[in-house]
């Protein structure tokens, strides 16, 4: 049985990032759906463009920029007080309840489990401190250290050498197809997690080694690979 290191992607994996939704509801109304699919895919491209462009700012820079993109985009006013409690309620968005079953699970396994993500380590860490989860944890890797954003190689590189792991004994664990199909062309294992039907992995002809549904499968997963 050989011991390996998880590589569990935070935003959209561990924790949700519509988990927002109820908050903003109460200050927008119904359209608070559509803000909250605006503000999280033009979070990430904020991101792959200050990739591109080598422009790299906290990944909080980026939430907050492309929430100031979505009000104006659906013509929303908003005080300064709002946007700073929704900012702030990023910093606690909630786990997702498979993901805490899983890295429970996980804890009395002999495999190394962290977080790794765009996100700050201070950010992340919060994150995991207000879920009480942080027990859990091997150890967190953000993308920080090398102030570039998934899903460039460098950042997978930096993880290897953070964790001090081989990308041969890696499985990148994500919900977000991008981060996937980075970690697998770097040579990670992968395992795309599939929550929703919409969330399709992109047709790039690069398969993750595993599909999961719910996370709670992936503990099983893992177990027949290693
Ligand atoms: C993260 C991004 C992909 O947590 O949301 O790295």
């Amino acid at each position: 049985m050989t011991s390996l290191t998880l590589a569990f992607d935070v935003y959209g994996t561990l924790f949700d990032t519509r988990g927002v939704v109820d908050v903003l509801r109460s200050m927008v109304g119904d359209i608070a759906e559509d803000l909250v699919d605006t503000w999280r895919s033009k979070q990430l491209e904020y991101s792959f463009r200050r990739g591109v462009m080598n422009k790299y700012v906290d990944f909080a820079i980026c939430t907050e920029q492309a929430l100031q993109y979505t009000l104006l985009h659906h013509g929303v006013q908003m005080s300064v007080v709002e946007k700073r409690s929704l900012l702030d309620f990023y910093k606690k968005l909630p786990i997702y309840p498979d993901a805490r079953a899983c890295l429970s699970e996980l804890k009395s396994t002999r495999h190394e489990v962290f977080a790794f993500s765009n996100g700050s380590e201070r950010a992340v860490r919060d994150l995991i401190h207000s879920a009480g989860i942080n027990q859990c944890f091997t150890g967190v890797v953000s993308v920080e250290g090398v102030r570039m954003f998934k899903p460039h190689i460098s950042v997978y590189e930096h993880f290897n050498k953070s964790s001090y792991s081989e990308k041969s004994n890696t499985w990148l664990v994500s919900g977000n197809s991008f981060d996937v199909i980075g970690a697998a062309d770097y040579g990670m294992k992968t395992v795309f997690v599939r929550r929703l039907k919409t969330n399709i992995l992109d047709p790039w002809d690069i398969s993750p080694t595993a599909t999961v549904n719910s996370l709670e499968e992936l503990p099983g997963v893992i177990e027949e690979q290693s």
